[in-house]
């Protein structure tokens, strides 16, 4: 099926979903164990089964859009530095000098033809290659072709760069990202503007992620936000692999009655909304103003996650007034999600370590969580005759 199509049909049943007060539902409840959030041998095992071995988000196209410009970050332990390079291609490795083990690059963004190690001098080019060892006469015979930056694998496909944090991990990435990737590619992000960043800190990834993938609690913990826009409890799933397209009527939806059917498709925010959720930790929101992609990065510790919120927008902002504008409804976002979800969020991590309960439950509604959850059992299990969930 196509993307008008598959579009149509999510929107047709929004529809029903509101005119019947019903909405999407799994085939039954499902129960979690608490310790899924808070065991720390579990949580090692998700950081090694699922974070360091599928390709996961490590850049937007748009940081780095030309030749030169680079990123350096850690994620999840890892230093990486992230490059584009005169053919437009991108490499991403790790940031380490291969000398002695110093970071090369300063943590930040920047454009530069090569990387000089502030320790002793090494200088390595932009793809990572050994450039230049100082002394090398006094420091003894060194190949330089044995000397360059450990390489990750690494894709970049709809405007995002993904990466697989283990060197030498095969991975086939088309396959892994799978329809989702083909949904997010039409939008372009590529050729939009990139706004900025900013951060929060919340629980264990899981409890985070949670927030993203139901509207069951928007009317509770959203009362005067996102509740008045959209209904509350009424969500339409879509999965891709372990991906999920969920679908979010807007209370205006009913006004779609009065355009063709065929046309619904074209009405992304205007009547419902998407959030596009990359396993196992991006989600993105489009809004026509601005886009938040939420990257979740779990750690230090299995109980917390620092969140980086992308944002970008289809254009930059033509004048000042537009550019605050863009900043304060950056802030307000921001806002949304620490005051609103990650502050819910930290309080689910406290009740869950009191060993109140032995098991959290999901309900039928909360089909995409179910789905999350025995996606990342799936990927724990380390079998693969075991069949993939469905959803
Ligand atoms: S550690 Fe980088 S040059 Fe010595
Ligand atoms: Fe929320």
């Amino acid at each position: 099926m196509n993307i008008p199509e598959q579009y149509n049909q999510i929107v047709t049943k929004m529809l029903d979903y509101v005119e019947s007060e019903r909405t999407d539902q799994a085939a039954s409840t499902l129960s979690v164990p608490s310790r899924a959030y808070t065991d720390p041998s579990i949580w090692e095992r998700e950081m090694e089964l699922i974070f360091k071995r599928l390709p996961i988000l490590v850049a937007l196209s748009v940081e780095l859009p030309h030749s030169g410009d680079y990123k350096a970050v850690e994620l999840l332990g890892k230093p990486l530095l992230i490059t584009r390079l005169e053919d437009g291609s991108v490499r991403a490795m790790l940031n380490v000098c291969t000398h002695r083990g110093m970071l090369v690059a300063q943590e930040g963004r920047g454009n530069c033809t090569h990387f000089t190690c502030r320790y002793h001098g090494w200088a390595y080019a932009s793809d990572g290659r050994a450039k230049g060892i100082t002394g090398l006469k006094k420091f003894g015979a060194t190949d330089l072709n044995d000397h360059g930056l450990t390489q990750l694998p690494v894709h970049e496909r709809g405007g995002l760069i993904f990466a697989v944090l283990t060197p030498g991990v095969r991975v086939d990435f088309d396959r892994f990202l799978g329809g989702m990737i083909k949904d997010v590619e039409r939008l372009n992000f590529q050729d939009w503007h990139f706004c900025g960043t900013r951060e929060v800190f919340g629980a264990n990834w899981k409890v985070a992620y949670d927030g993203y993938l139901e509207g069951y609690h928007f009317a509770a913990a959203h009362p005067e936000t996102i509740n008045p826009r959209t209904y509350s409890n009424v969500m339409h799933f879509e999965a891709h692999g372990p991906h999920l397209l969920v679908g979010f009527p807007q209370r205006s939806i009913g006004k779609l009655r009065g355009v063709p059917a065929n046309d619904w498709w074209q009405h992304e925010n205007d009547g419902y909304d998407f959030v596009r959720l990359l396993f196992p930790n991006v989600s993105i929101f489009v809004a026509p103003e601005i886009t938040q992609i939420a990257q979740l990065i779990p750690g230090p510790t299995p109980d917390k996650n620092r969140t980086v919120l992308h944002f970008i927008s289809r254009s930059a902002p033509a004048n000042d007034e537009d550019r605050v504008k863009l900043e304060q409804m950056i802030d307000w976002l921001r806002d949304v999600v620490d005051k609103e979800d990650y502050q819910v969020g930290l309080k689910v991590q406290k009740g869950l370590e009191s060993g109140a309960r032995s098991h959290v439950k999901f309900g039928r509604n909360e089909r995409g969580n179910q789905y999350f959850h025995n996606w990342v059992d799936y990927y724990l299990a380390e079998d693969p005759q075991r069949p993939k969930p469905q959803l």
